[in-house]
């Protein structure tokens, strides 16, 4: 069996702008299905934000918005599975044990999210311990955790390794992680460390993705201890 790999794509990338990145992506997994299976969950991005906030100012509860992002972040999923065509598993499963059926199919798998109360980052978590996945990759729009945010502060420096401790701690003072929940959340942190995965924040890039699945440390590491 292929060894399996977990990349969570931020949901940015399924922005309205711009068409030809996903087919450089779907091109890509075709790529790199040749030496690993690859099991992909899409974000919700700006689309699901609007949505949500969208059906917020009407009145409906956490829940609801919820199920409202995992939608969105599941069509996101379905346009990457189309742009892959037979090579994917033809729709995005909607629960871990679909998931791992998927899985064991052998093809690519994408997915959204899956239940209320979490983000798609402690999904893909939870996707990876699952699947026994090699290594998960979280693909955002930065390329790995600073200290201090790099947009507001320019000598900001990128961790080359980060204990789950230490990410822990800054994620409760948000302020002080760029980005802040959005690279990693607590429940992502919790599975990360029952399970020993295998984690990585990096920059969605391709040619980044690609260096790390052959094994460059690109992005940030997050370690055990
Ligand atoms: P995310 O906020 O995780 O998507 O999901 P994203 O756009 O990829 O985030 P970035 O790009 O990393 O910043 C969108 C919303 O969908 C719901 C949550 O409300 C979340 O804010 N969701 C997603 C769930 O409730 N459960 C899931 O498993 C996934």
């Amino acid at each position: 069996m292929k060894k399996r790999i977990v990349v969570k794509l931020s949901g940015s990338l399924f922005g309205l702008e711009d068409m030809k990145t996903l087919k450089q992506y779907a091109e890509f997994f075709v790529k790199m299905s040749k030496v690993c299976q690859p099991i992909i969950i899409a974000g919700g991005g700006k689309i699901a934000r609007h949505y949500i906030s969208h059906a917020r100012s009407s009145g409906a509860d956490e829940s609801t918005l919820d199920e409202l992002g995992i939608e969105v972040s599941r069509l996101n999923a379905k346009l990457l599975i189309y742009a892959l065509q037979e090579k994917a598993y033809p729709h995005p499963p909607v629960n871990l044990k679909e998931v791992a059926n998927a899985a064991d199919t052998g093809l690519i798998v994408v997915t959204g999210g899956l239940h209320p109360g979490q983000s798609t980052n402690a999904t893909a978590a939870l996707i990876a311990e699952k699947v026994r996945a090699n290594t998960f990759f979280n693909a955002t729009d930065v390329d790995g955790v600073y200290d201090s945010d790099p947009n507001k502060n320019k000598n900001a420096s990128k961790f080359k390794k980060i204990s789950i401790k230490k990410l822990r701690s800054m994620l409760v003072h948000q302020d002080s992680i760029a980005g802040g929940y959005d690279l990693m959340d607590i429940v992502a942190l919790k599975v990360i460390e029952r399970s020993k995965l295998k984690t990585r924040i990096l920059k969605a890039d391709t040619k980044i993705l690609e260096k790390a699945i052959k094994g460059s440390p690109e992005g940030t590491e997050i370690t055990l201890v």
